[in-house]
């Protein structure tokens, strides 16, 4: 918590070097993603933004480009439970000056309902939805810039993982286990970049796994409260922390709080609360599906 005292909230600066660098920001068109490349583009770096909707990066792209007029800004279209079309996301930043990556993409739009519940045939959309996003298309990416990222070292990778992994709740297993893989990928690069430096200085690729709560945004539609905060707040948060240079991050001030209280707190409460959280959740949405179908 006090480590907000003492870190620069400039350090995103130690990646900005070089002709022109840029970030990618997987899937930033909409949400804290498009937080990021708000965020990122203030700062002075050109932004690739990834998604799958041309019409809505199109729209992000004239937004990014009328508030940052000296910044360049290019699209890349490609979903990413294809991934056959990871090359072109990779062959997009290969042709820049990349220093960042945010692998910011995940499976947001996974229903919330038990395990059990998913039918047999739905079963094999979801399971394989889950793995292509969460697995299968950060794991190719970042395998195929990161020689790009050592080449241009230092540089940056972000991966943005939920507090849902330390506090698993119910109805959310696919989405939780998917977060799962990014922090042990996060944690075995991290140490493979360490490696490559001896462990004697900055590695030439800084990986960081970013820990978020409730952040208001497309997938979590809520009003801000101080506990979730829009999503341009916390990209700036993600921002300003990448200076704590830690493996575990959690950058949002509220969230860090609220983690601490909830480690404090016996399992079974948490377990209760969440589970209470998430099944009101669950009825609303099955409600809704109700009226529709109707
Ligand atoms: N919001 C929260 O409360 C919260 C909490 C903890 C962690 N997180 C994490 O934060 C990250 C961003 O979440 P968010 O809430 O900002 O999500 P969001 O508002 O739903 O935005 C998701 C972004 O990813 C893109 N995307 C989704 N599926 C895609 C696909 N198959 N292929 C390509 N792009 C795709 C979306 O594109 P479209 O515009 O086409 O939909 C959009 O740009 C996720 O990793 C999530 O797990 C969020």
């Amino acid at each position: 918590m006090f480590w907000r005292l003492f870190t620069s909230t400039g350090d995103i600066d130690r990646y900005h070097h070089g002709q022109e660098p840029w970030a990618l920001v997987t899937g930033g068109s909409d949400g804290i993603g498009k937080g990021l490349c708000e965020v990122l583009a203030a700062r002075g770096f050109n932004i690739l933004i990834h998604g799958r909707s041309k019409p809505k990066l199109l729209s992000v792209l004239q937004e990014l480009k009328t508030s940052n007029p000296n910044r360049q800004f290019e699209i890349v279209v490609a979903d990413a439970t294809d991934i056959s079309l990871v090359d072109r996301v990779a062959d997009a930043g290969a042709q820049r000056n990349l220093t960042v990556l945010v692998n910011n993409a995940g499976y947001t739009e996974m229903d919330i309902r038990l395990f059990a519940d998913i039918s047999h045939a739905g079963s094999f959309v979801e399971i394989d939805k889950s793995i292509s996003i969460g697995v299968g298309w950060i794991s190719h990416l970042t395998r195929a810039l990161l020689p790009q990222l050592l080449k241009n070292e230092p540089s940056l990778v972000i991966n943005i993982g939920s507090g849902a992994l330390s506090h698993p709740p119910p109805f959310l297993a696919l989405y939780t286990a998917t977060k799962g893989y990014t922090l042990a990928l996060t944690q075995c690069l991290r140490a493979e970049m360490k490696l490559q430096n001896s462990f004697t200085s900055n590695p030439a690729v800084e990986v960081q796994y970013h820990e978020l709560h409730a952040v208001c945004s497309n997938s979590n539609r809520e009003p801000p409260t101080l506990l979730r905060p829009s999503s341009h707040d916390m990209a700036t948060a993600i921002v300003d922390a990448v200076g704590r240079k830690k493996l575990f991050v959690v950058p949002y001030w509220t969230h860090e709080v609220s983690a601490w209280v909830m480690w404090f707190m016996p399992e079974r409460i948490v377990a209760l609360l969440i589970a209470w959280a998430f099944g009101a959740k669950m009825e609303s949405e099955l409600q809704k599906q109700k009226q529709k179908a109707e």
